[in-house]
């Protein structure tokens, strides 16, 4: 028998599920993973899991459902594919519900094929229904006909749910707190984006494509067992780098232009989120530096800030203070510190904010603020990016030296008591690391 995890792993998840029983309270939970997608006939995208599915469940197989049911006698539920050896000769190994059941902690567990006939029994007279309504359509149907199917059988006694709540609200405030296992593997993932970055910076030469940079990082994702990249990589040379989301990575890298790659891994469903930007040939030049040195600045300033009783938003206010003093400095805008934050003039320049949570998802699930909308306070245990840039594209009102220079620096964070841990700094970042490694042959 293949063995999912380790006992410890398996009580990680178990003990998440007991907290949403908790904060249930009483009712039934219905969180399905996602559905597979075609990429053209019979090929299908490489399937990735439901973030939430696989929070409670740990379980990677596609056409599963988890049942969570609180109250009295409360109990998990998973639906998921059969065994068959006919489909497993073609598409591989499936747990089936009754391994499913001894090797993730599953109370109970049924053949997808009798999701119709025992769904509506999971849900009846059940007080409440926590499920994410308009998540997928395709399953708003599902759910809704099981609803139906109730609400035809009052007559008998038979209740369908009076209150259908979104069961994110409980789950995006689980996921924004990680334990020590999923730290550990964030950890492990950005060590894996960073040793990726190093490589792409030794790697990097003049007249190379783009994407053979991109290369260089699923080589090491892979190689290192990451099971995909995490998003998109951008691989940006030069002038596209002021492009926020470029992805196309097909263009030739040019002797004296920057190299801005925004590329991270995922494993065991984790994310890690790196920018770096170096120079092709491997030194800065002189305006190039000046800007990057002014971001570098803004990034310091905003981790320091990385911290409880903190706000969300103190890093980003302490990164746009530097980086609007050095844009009034460099000529970049005009006026006071104060008016060009008020004006928001800056915004030439710099147009995204700070950063973002970080977990199963890149931008992961929690809310940024409080319910009086105040931006809410840092705590022990949450993991989010620090990535201030600086985009400088042509125009009448730009010297002409910062023409076409596009700068992010991006790492992740995880909110530790007094501070934060930095867990993707073996990416090098300083103008003296990164020009002593690429000059390192
Ligand atoms: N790579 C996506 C982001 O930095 O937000
Ligand atoms: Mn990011
Ligand atoms: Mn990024």
């Amino acid at each position: 028998m293949i063995k999912n995890s380790t006992e410890k792993l398996d009580l990680e998840f178990a003990l998440r599920r007991a907290r949403l029983i908790e904060s249930m309270g009483e009712g039934v939970a219905i969180i399905p993973t996602s559905p597979e997608f075609i990429r053209n006939r019979d090929s299908h995208y490489p399937f990735r899991f439901d973030s939430y599915f696989y929070y409670l469940s740990a379980f990677k197989e596609p056409e599963s459902v988890l049942f969570i049911i609180a109250g009295a006698e409360p109990k998990t539920v998973l639906f998921c594919r059969d065994k068959d050896m006919e489909r497993e000769i073609w598409d591989g190994f499936r747990y089936g519900p009754a391994a499913a059941v001894t090797e993730y902690g599953i109370d109970e567990a049924y053949s997808i094929n009798q999701l119709d006939e025992i769904a509506p029994k999971l849900i009846a007279n059940q007080a409440k229904l926590f499920y994410s309504l308009g998540a997928d359509a395709a399953w708003d149907v599902r759910v809704t006909a099981w609803l139906n199917q109730l609400r035809t059988q009052a007559r008998t006694g038979v209740s369908a749910p009076g209150e259908i709540v979104d069961v994110r609200k409980y789950l995006d405030e689980m996921r924004l707190y990680k334990s020590a296992y999923e730290i550990e593997t964030m950890r492990q993932s950005a060590n894996i984006a960073a040793a990726a970055h190093q490589r792409a910076m030794q790697f990097t030469k003049p007249s190379m494509m783009e994407y053979e940079v991109e290369a260089e990082f699923l080589h090491e994702f892979y190689h290192c067992r990451a099971q995909a990249p995490a998003y998109t990589s951008i691989v940006a040379g030069g002038a596209n780098a002021c492009t926020l989301h470029y992805n196309a990575n097909n263009a030739q890298l040019r002797d004296g232009d920057l190299l801005l790659i925004d590329a991270g891994c995922e494993l065991d469903g984790y994310a890690s989120d790196i920018t770096r930007t170096f120079p092709i040939n491997g030194k800065f030049s002189a305006a190039q530096k000046d800007l990057y040195e002014l971001v570098l600045a803004s990034q310091s300033a905003a981790i320091a800030k990385v911290s409880p009783n903190n706000h969300w938003n103190a890093p980003h206010e302490a990164a746009l203070d530097v980086l609007i003093r050095g844009f009034i400095d460099f000529g970049l805008c005009k006026g006071s510190p104060e008016e060009v934050l008020e004006t928001g003039s800056y915004r030439q320049f710099y147009m995204h904010r700070t950063g973002h949570w970080l977990g199963l998802d890149v931008h992961d699930a929690g809310e940024y603020k409080d319910k009086q909308g105040n931006w809410r306070m840092l705590e022990k245990g949450m993991a989010l990016t620090v990535e201030p840039g600086c985009y400088v594209r042509p125009a009448d009102n730009v010297p002409k030296y910062f023409w076409n220079i596009g700068i992010r620096i991006e790492d992740d964070a995880v909110v530790t008591e007094n501070g934060c841990e930095i867990i993707t700094k073996a990416a090098p970042k300083t103008v003296a690391e990164i020009e002593a490694l690429m000059h390192d042959d």
